[in-house]
């Protein structure tokens, strides 16, 4: 039996949170002076095999803005899939980009990262609202959910073609064996309980050169969205190799 390859979306909005560092008040974004471009990050990503790009385009615009994602949407060759909270503001966005596909996130102004799932059973009607407009428009939807079977119902209930499993506990656990051990049996669980549904599984958050050895072996597995550590990694190796080595790291394991 063959296995299909573990595809890699690589999230590119750290390059951005580089920029906005030093140049927040700079109306250009490309060009002279204004590095790094996440468009040429983008780019070398997608040469170095990423799958897929992902964008979040945050409410405070901390990192990527909108012209970031204009111009990533004209020039990429693979796909592009925005990370997005469930706002009408967001949702007008998206159906100007149109974007092969959207992952709905929860979203906090204070929290460093996105730090837990969507509540999907909790918002259940705000995010079938959401994911109609998405489905009518052609674009695929994700729910970044955590890795629980109640979230899974729901997403199956709300025909979503695919969720993406917060693998943030997972990974934070990694020094305490007994939690991680545990972190991993739910995501193991709700992986298959989503492709009995015939909801394809993605992953993402907190995944590294470490821990995606284990990450690895969830079961019906389709994509990784993997950022922070790809982009730190590339501050030492440059974009191509930091996205070469979690491909083979994901896929063949060495
Ligand atoms: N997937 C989602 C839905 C996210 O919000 C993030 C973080 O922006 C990621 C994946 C990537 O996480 P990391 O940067 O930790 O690899």
């Amino acid at each position: 039996m063959t296995t299909n390859p573990i595809l890699l979306g690589v999230n590119i909005d750290h390059s951005a949170t580089l920029r906005q560092a030093r140049y927040r008040e700079y109306p250009q974004t490309c060009g002279g002076i204004v590095e790094p471009d996440p468009l040429a990050v983008a780019l070398l990503a997608e040469q170095a095999g990423a799958d897929g790009i992902t964008v979040h385009l945050r409410e405070d615009r901390r990192h990527i803005q909108e012209r970031d994602v204009l111009r990533i949407r004209e020039s990429i060759r693979t796909r592009l899939n925005l990370e997005m909270a469930c706002t009408d503001e967001m949702l007008s966005f998206a159906l100007q980009v149109k974007p092969d596909s959207v992952c709905l996130v929860p979203e906090n102004r204070a929290e460093v990262s996105t730090e837990g799932g969507l509540d999907v059973v909790g918002q259940r009607d705000r995010v079938a609202k959401i994911a109609d407009a998405m489905a009518g428009a052609g674009i695929a939807v994700s729910l970044f959910i955590d890795p629980e079977e109640a979230q899974v119902e729901v997403a199956a209930e709300l025909q979503c073609p695919y969720i993406e499993l917060h693998t943030g506990a997972f990974a934070n656990a990694w020094h305490n064996v007994g939690l991680r051990r545990q972190e991993f049996t739910r995501l193991c669980l709700a992986a298959s309980v989503a492709d009995d549904a015939g909801i394809k599984v993605n992953a993402g958050h907190g995944i590294n050169y470490i821990n995606v050895a284990e990450v690895r072996k969830i079961p019906h597995l389709y994509e990784l969205n993997i950022g922070h550590s790809i982009l730190c990694r590339s501050i030492l190796t440059g974009i191509d190799e930091s996205v070469r080595e979690m491909k083979r790291l994901m896929n063949y394991g060495c």
